[in-house]
């Protein structure tokens, strides 16, 4: 059964393993819609997750006008949500509720499964504001992580993300 992935990107160095994530869930045969904050695109262009994704990629909320806003009707379309690479930043709009621009208003409206992978320096990731965060959001949410698992804030793999999403979604 196909599933319906958001795969979330946001402005973190290790964005060039979202791309291959991105590929090896179509190849696996997930429907995969991306969107990507104002500070992915500084690190990575849109038309690559367009054509990897074959779906238009959602990057600004108010870019056209749609009937159903679109942080609505996708956020109501996915099985889940994975933000890869996730940053720092993102984890504290998510874990405050700060809902100003089209992934974390979309994240905000989302009631199913959410897996994010981290990517940040280790000082960001030992932060307590951040781990903090992070605690917030397994708590009130069904919020998993995947990480490098060195203690240092690094993205995990490609695969190792790509199971997860397998798992979160059987
Ligand atoms: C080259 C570069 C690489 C960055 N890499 C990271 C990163 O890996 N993790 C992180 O949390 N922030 C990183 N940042 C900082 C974020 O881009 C910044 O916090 C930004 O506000 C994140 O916005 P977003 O979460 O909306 O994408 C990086 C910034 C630059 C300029």
């Amino acid at each position: 059964m196909s599933k319906n992935i958001i795969l979330g990107v946001t402005g973190g160095i290790t964005v060039y393993k979202a791309a291959d994530l991105c590929s090896k869930l179509v190849s696996a045969g997930f429907d995969v819609r991306v969107i990507m904050t104002r500070n992915a695109l500084q690190l990575i262009s849109s038309q690559l997750f367009l054509t990897l994704s074959k779906n238009r990629v959602l990057t600004d909320l108010f870019a056209e006008y749609q009937p159903v806003p679109e942080h609505v009707s996708w956020a109501v379309w996915a099985d889940a949500l994975v933000v890869a690479p996730c940053t720092a930043n993102f984890i504290g709009k998510f874990a405050s509720g700060i809902a100003d621009d089209a992934l974390t208003t979309t994240a905000l409206s989302f009631r199913g499964k959410i897996l994010l992978a981290p990517t940040m320096n280790e000082q960001m990731w030992n932060s307590p504001i951040l781990q903090d965060n992070l605690a917030k959001l397994s708590r009130l949410l069904d919020v998993r992580t995947v990480d490098s698992g060195n203690g240092k804030g690094g993205m995990a793999e490609t695969d190792d993300i790509f199971h997860a999403i397998h798992a979160l979604t059987e």
